[in-house]
């Protein structure tokens, strides 16, 4: 089922960690209500109203779905059940092996700009949280190839509005260009909406699973500090590096500042 021309094939430990170890089959930001505590159980309600709203957005008449960067599969799942046709899209090697433990369906194992997708073949493409990896013109001018005319491409993702605000500016498209590029190449906004709000809880929930972790390694290494300081000493020393990055990506934790950099929106183009 699966099909593969990545040369390296790719590997994203965050994700892993994600899946693996919090045990999160999707891999994306949840939508959710103002009065959700932070819990893991809000947290993946909150993910599955997000990917509930993408379902429910499919335009009628849509068969056929490609899902790029489809993650761990769960939304392909998803799909299925509804009664469409699906295949998915990633380059990530382990992602490769959990789709195929759930799903009978066709897997191209790409990144979508290397991907020679058979001319217009699907009613609707699918980008939840994928956009942003992949070169902003090969977006719009594969996805052109691939679509059915009248066809639909979905982009859920958050967007860069300041460009100067170090680290938070460096993950997520331009929103201007992003648009600029969507017009240029002859596609239409037929629906648009602003998740910044509900989605930035997210981080919340971020910021105290971190928290939770550093607590939990202060407290396994107490009794190794306190019986080995000169040793702590070293090993600190030895891992400065790793450290002072942990420390310079906490900004990306931050809520408030998530949605005064960014914007997480959902659109549905349709292209001519
Ligand atoms: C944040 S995850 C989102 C996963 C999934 N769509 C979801 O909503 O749970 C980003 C996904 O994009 C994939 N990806 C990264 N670079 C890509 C590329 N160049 N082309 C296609 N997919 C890519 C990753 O492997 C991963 O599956």
């Amino acid at each position: 089922m699966a099909e593969s021309r990545s040369e390296k094939a790719s590997n994203d430990t965050a994700l892993r960690f994600y899946r693996d170890v919090l045990g999160l089959e999707r891999l994306h930001y949840g939508i959710w209500n103002d009065d959700d505590e932070l819990t893991f159980e809000a947290l993946k309600e909150a993910q599955e109203r997000y990917e509930n709203f993408l379902l429910d957005s499919i335009p009628e008449g849509s068969t056929r779905i490609l899902d790029v960067g489809c993650g761990t599969g769960e939304m392909c799942v998803n799909l299925q059940k509804r009664g469409y046709e699906v295949e998915g899209l990633s380059p990530d090697r382990n992602q490769k092996r959990y789709f195929a433990e759930k799903l009978k369906v066709p897997f191209h194992h790409y990144r979508f700009e290397e991907f020679e997708p058979e001319a217009g073949k699907y009613d609707c493409i699918i980008m939840s949280e994928s956009c942003q990896y992949i070169p902003v013109d090969r977006v719009f001018e594969n996805a052109a190839l691939a679509l059915k005319p009248g066809g639909h491409l979905m982009v859920c993702d958050y967007f860069v509005v300041d460009h100067d605000a170090g680290i938070l500016s460096k993950s997520g498209h331009c929103r201007e260009t992003f648009l600029k590029t969507a017009e240029e190449k002859g596609y239409q906004i037929v629906e648009q909406r602003d998740i910044t709000r509900e989605a930035a809880k997210t981080l919340d929930m971020g910021k105290l699973i971190a928290d939770r972790i550093l607590m939990a390694a202060d407290m396994f290494t107490e009794r190794f500090r306190e019986k080995h300081s000169v040793c702590f000493k070293f090993v600190k020393w030895l891992g400065r590096k790793k450290i002072k990055k942990m420390e310079d990506q906490l900004p990306l934790l931050d809520s408030k500042r998530f949605s005064e950099v960014k914007r997480y929106e959902f659109y549905l183009f349709e292209k001519a």
